[in-house]
């Protein structure tokens, strides 16, 4: 079978299109034929050599990748609820970019009818970091103030569509004018287009009071205005820092990287407490084995799919061998919706 193999870290030349035997049935674990597969921005850091996880826990070489969708084509005697021919979508901690991959039962999900596979591939990862945010790590409100930096990304369009559904109201930063309408199509009661306006002058004229809770995956560009803009009792959700990073080349630039790094800003717990103003952060690939948290957000994600609640982003697929243009048009931060690799 072919996949994605890095055998050194460094640029897309470093994503090397391979064949390798066909991965073994484990135990509790199913077989899946892949039919597409998400790509998801930490895919790129962990080309990079930069995503902690992957360095930690698996190293070199490896195959990214966090979600796939296709269909099953052996089951381990000790597998319950699924059998050959089941149309599925899941999680595996990495080794996603390949034709075939072995996942534990308690990682796949039955793809819900009318849901095709490239819809399914890039969802998990997306809808599960924004229910995570929203409801594993705050209590969420009717009528609560949100801010979505990103608002048209994977991620961000989540979190959009995940908040409307909690009845809150949600303004939407995009970087990009082309990006508008798409953070419109999932529910927006605002949308700020910093490529246009002034990102804090239209927040501040949005919510004068400030927001009940900003979502911000930039890191250094905005963290700082971002937790100036959260009301007494307001939560910054700190899940990614991609302005550190390069839009274009596909190479790190260690010294950007460091002065990036540097310029990351630092908070006070003493301040934070007279302010009544907290940050949360989390990284979910350091939350693989907690199933408590996969099933209970799966579970409500599902029916949300099922009641026609959550709309799936656009999305722009690529053949598995040109896994290099994929990652080049993601890490450019032009693209609205998910991105999806087919084998
Ligand atoms: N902590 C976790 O567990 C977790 C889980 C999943 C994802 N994440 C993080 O969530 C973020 C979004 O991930 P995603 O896969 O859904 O990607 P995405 O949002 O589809 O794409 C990234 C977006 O970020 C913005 N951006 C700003 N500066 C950028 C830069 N230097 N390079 C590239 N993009 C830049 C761009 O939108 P605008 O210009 O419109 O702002 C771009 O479209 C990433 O930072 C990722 O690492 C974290």
């Amino acid at each position: 079978m072919k996949k994605i193999n890095i055998k050194k870290y460094g640029g897309y030349d470093k994503l090397l299109f391979e064949d390798h035997p066909t991965p073994k049935v484990q135990s509790k674990h199913v077989l899946v034929k892949t039919k597409a597969i998400g790509v998801n921005y930490a895919d790129i850091c962990v080309r990079w050599g930069i995503y902690e996880s992957a360095k930690q826990l698996v190293g070199l070489p490896i195959t990214p990748g966090f979600e796939f969708s296709g269909e099953i084509v052996e089951t381990d005697s000790e597998v319950k609820n699924f059998k050959k021919g089941d149309r599925v979508f899941g999680l595996t901690f990495f080794g996603g970019y390949s034709e075939f991959v072995s996942a534990p039962e308690s990682q796949i999900f039955p793809i819900p009818d009318e849901v095709s596979f490239e819809e399914a591939a890039g969802f998990p990862v997306a809808f599960l970091t924004a229910y995570h945010a929203l409801f594993q790590n705050i209590i969420l409100k009717r009528n609560m103030k949100i801010l979505v930096h990103s608002a048209a990304g994977g991620v961000g369009g989540a979190l959009v569509q995940l908040g409307k559904i909690k009845g809150c109201h949600v303004t939407g930063i995009v970087g990009t004018t082309k990006k508008i309408e798409t953070v419109k199509s999932l529910g927006a009661d605002h949308i700020i287009d910093k490529s246009k306006e002034d990102l804090w002058s239209k927040a501040k004229k949005i919510s004068p009071e400030g927001f009940d809770v900003i979502l911000d995956a930039n890191g250094f560009s905005t963290l700082r205005k971002s937790y100036l803009h959260l009301a007494p009792t307001g939560k910054l959700i700190s899940y990614g820092f991609h302005s550190m990073l390069p839009k274009k080349g596909g190479k790190l630039n260690y010294f950007r990287l460091l002065i990036n790094y540097l310029k990351t800003p630092r908070f006070n717990p003493i301040n934070m407490s007279s302010s009544n103003k907290s940050i949360i952060t989390f990284n979910l690939s350091f939350l693989f084995n907690r199933q408590d948290l996969l099933q209970e957000a799966m579970s409500d994600l599902i029916s949300w799919i099922e009641n026609k609640k959550i709309i799936f982003p656009p999305i722009q697929p690529f053949p598995l061998n040109k896994v290099d243009l994929a990652h080049k048009n993601l890490e450019s931060g032009e693209t609205v919706g998910k991105i999806i690799l087919l084998p």
